[in-house]
């Protein structure tokens, strides 16, 4: 299969590129490379523009006729970024992905993945989100995935256009050669500060919130290897008119999560198991807008998908950690 992977020099974008080609398909990617680096898109068919640029689309589509799917994984993606400049994320996360739908449907390419985030979530008591759950997306950047959900669904309901919206968890780790990871020059996620606080680059590890509802006070998060959650793209694809015909609708929601929750205290042990060494810690309030989290109920991901998670935590947190040592020879900064 050939599959368009907009966002395709991205985190996540370039490891699907690599399970896609891994398992026997062709991505091609579409990227501005707004964020992501070109050293990702490494000898891979590639189309350096805009989503919302429909000429250039059309020459995509032109130059590939034979384009099975499109997974549209390009956004902007920074939390805090979006709540200082929500016209920059209405604009590059809604309204261009809506010139893209509307573009895909004309040229008559109706498969569409969509990624989504299970930020969109409202907390739960147990932590365990369904997909049929409530939603409270907290922030900009959640609205605009929340809004694109809608778009697809509108769209497919509407038109020739079809959509398998998945709503990731928390993706960690980088591909298993080590070729691509995350690229932030000062990564804010959670492992990348347990490495600096390991590293002795920063003075601790502050555990922000210690009061939540959770076993033991500290925020849960369901992660998921990125290669792992880069498979259940694949698979998405290649399962993608029987998922849409066994649904008997236009479209549907998939959460990609491995199933189980993990607490910033057990992140924390299962880090210091796997880097060898213990790490200081320190706690603090929970940040304004801090979510106390969710993990996924993977049923539907099973049954529709036929798929499951295969790497541990462990894994995961291995592979994060050999990136962080392979990470400048790549990107050229530390
Ligand atoms: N990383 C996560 O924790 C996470 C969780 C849930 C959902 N997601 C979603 O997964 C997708 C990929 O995330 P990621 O972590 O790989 O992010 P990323 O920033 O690494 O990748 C996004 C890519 O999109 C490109 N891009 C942005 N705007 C563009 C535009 N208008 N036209 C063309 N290219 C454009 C960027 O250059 C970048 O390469 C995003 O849609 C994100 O919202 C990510």
């Amino acid at each position: 299969m050939k599959v368009l992977v907009t966002g395709g020099a991205g985190y996540i974008g370039s490891t699907t590129a690599k399970a896609l080609e891994e398992a026997g398909h062709t991505p091609v990617i579409l990227d501005s490379l707004l964020t992501g680096p070109q050293v990702f898109v490494r000898d891979r068919i590639f189309y350096e523009g805009d989503i919302a640029d429909r000429d250039l689309v059309a020459r995509v589509v032109r130059e590939h006729p034979d384009l099975d799917a499109t997974i549209h994984m390009a956004a902007r993606i920074v939390v805090p970024e979006s709540v200082e400049q929500p016209y920059l994320y209405y604009k590059d996360n809604v309204a261009k992905s809506l010139e893209l739908f509307d573009q895909l449907e004309k040229l008559g390419k109706p498969r569409v993945l969509f990624s989504s985030s299970a930020s969109l979530y409202a907390t739960k008591q147990d932590f365990e989100a369904f997909e049929g759950d409530a939603l409270a997306p907290n922030s900009p950047y959640a609205r605009t995935k929340r809004m694109m959900e809608e778009v697809l669904q509108d769209m497919a309901a509407a038109t020739e256009l079809r959509g398998i919206i998945l709503r990731y968890f928390n993706p960690i780790g980088s591909d298993p050669d080590l070729e691509s990871g995350i690229y932030a020059k000062e990564p804010s996620h959670v492992l990348g500060q347990l490495v600096m606080a390991a590293r002795g680059q920063k003075d601790s590890f502050t555990i922000t919130g210690t009061e939540h509802p959770t076993r033991d006070g500290t925020g849960i998060r369901d992660y998921i290897h990125v290669w792992d959650l880069a498979r259940a793209h694949v698979r998405a694809v290649e399962k993608f008119d029987e998922v849409i015909g066994s649904v008997g609708d236009s479209s549907v929601v998939i959460n990609i999560g491995t199933g189980s929750g993990v607490t910033v205290r057990e992140l924390v042990a299962a880090f210091e198991r796997v880097f060898g060494q213990t790490v200081p810690l320190s706690e603090a309030p929970p940040r304004p807008g801090d979510a106390v989290g969710a993990f996924a109920n993977v049923d539907r991901s099973r049954e529709l998908l036929d798929w499951r998670t295969e790497l541990s935590l462990d894994d995961a947190i291995a592979s994060a950690l050999a990136w962080g040592e392979k990470r400048q020879e790549i990107l050229g900064y530390e």
